[in-house]
């Protein structure tokens, strides 16, 4: 019988080395031998490491093996074979409905926003294509005083974040709209946050197995990846308060973004944690540009 200790170095073994992408919610084989001995264990990190020298049954072993098979024989993300993930502190089921959480907005949410916003005069926020929900969600378990909109165009991912909602107990202060967009939505909103698909047709094509498991709508977009995006800064002054602000995550894309928006004074986000190409954007910032983003959309 092996023990726990010598279960998780097996793990990280087999994962290690074998030509799989790790991305998705975690950062290495390492972290994700870990995500495999919390799934079987249903225990934190720090309850695993506490518990290196106890002895692991049989079952137990098996089931650690087969979910890392799946894993080497499939190229799903870890997080779809275990069904959860964490985002923000907090779990999240995760399946093949929407992209597996991993915004570095998790981080801005863990900071409170520091030092663009006192969440405290925040009454009302948007998560804006919201997926899982993770993001919206985690804002609203963090502030119960924020009610949240949390929206998205396919019917799965919302159906998805809606189990998400039921999971942490947020009825009351999230609710799910599915929109184009802003289409069905009406603010006015404080906080616009957003993780929009941001991803060429280009790129797509050169992204790792594990990215083609998630659903593309989730991912690209046209015009090289700006599309969405620049329609978000073009519609979001519109339901935003006075004092409102746009968090936008365009990752890789930031460049071509600078270069496309010359004049656009972009600030971006430093993470301590990883990830990056997150900019914080005015109401009145947008309403300066906003003939630019409609030209760009409206050549
Ligand atoms: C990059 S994923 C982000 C999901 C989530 N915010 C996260 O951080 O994990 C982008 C999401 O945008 C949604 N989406 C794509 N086009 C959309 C549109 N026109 N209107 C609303 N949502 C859209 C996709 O369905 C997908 O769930």
């Amino acid at each position: 019988m092996m023990t726990k200790e010598q279960l998780f170095t097996q793990l990280f073994e087999n994962l290690t080395d074998s030509g799989l992408f790790f991305g998705h919610g975690v950062i290495d084989a390492q972290d994700e031998a870990m995500m495999v001995m919390m799934h079987v264990f249903k225990q934190t990190v720090d309850e695993i490491l506490c518990s290196g020298q106890i002895k692991v049954d049989m079952q137990t072993i098996k089931k650690a093996e087969k979910i890392v098979s799946q894993r080497l024989n499939t190229l799903k993300p870890m997080a779809y074979i275990v069904g959860e993930v964490q985002f923000a502190g907090l779990t999240f089921k995760s399946d093949k409905r929407a992209l597996v959480p991993r915004s570095p907005i998790a981080e801005l949410i863990g900071n409170d926003f520091q030092p663009w916003l006192n969440l405290n005069t925040i009454n009302k926020a948007l998560d804006l294509c919201t997926g899982s929900g993770c993001i919206g969600i985690a804002l609203a378990k963090y502030n119960p005083h924020i009610q949240v909109d949390i929206s998205d165009l396919s019917k799965d991912a919302l159906s998805l974040a809606k189990t998400n909602i039921e999971l942490h107990d947020l009825n009351q202060q999230v609710n799910a709209v599915q929109s184009d967009l802003f289409a069905e939505l009406t603010g006015p909103y404080d906080l616009i946050v957003s993780n929009p698909p941001y991803v060429s047709e280009n790129e797509y094509s050169q992204l790792p197995q594990e990215y083609k498991k998630e659903p593309k709508l989730g991912l690209t977009t046209p015009q090289e990846g700006l599309q969405i995006p620049v329609k978000i800064m073009l519609d979001a002054p519109e339901y935003l308060n006075e004092n409102g602000l746009l968090f936008l995550e365009v990752g890789y894309t930031d460049e071509l973004l600078e270069d496309t928006f010359p004049a656009v004074d972009f600030e971006w986000i430093d993470f301590e944690n990883g990830g990056h190409g997150v900019c914080v954007l005015s109401k009145h910032q947008l309403l300066t540009f906003s003939k630019d983003f409609k030209n760009f959309l409206m050549p």
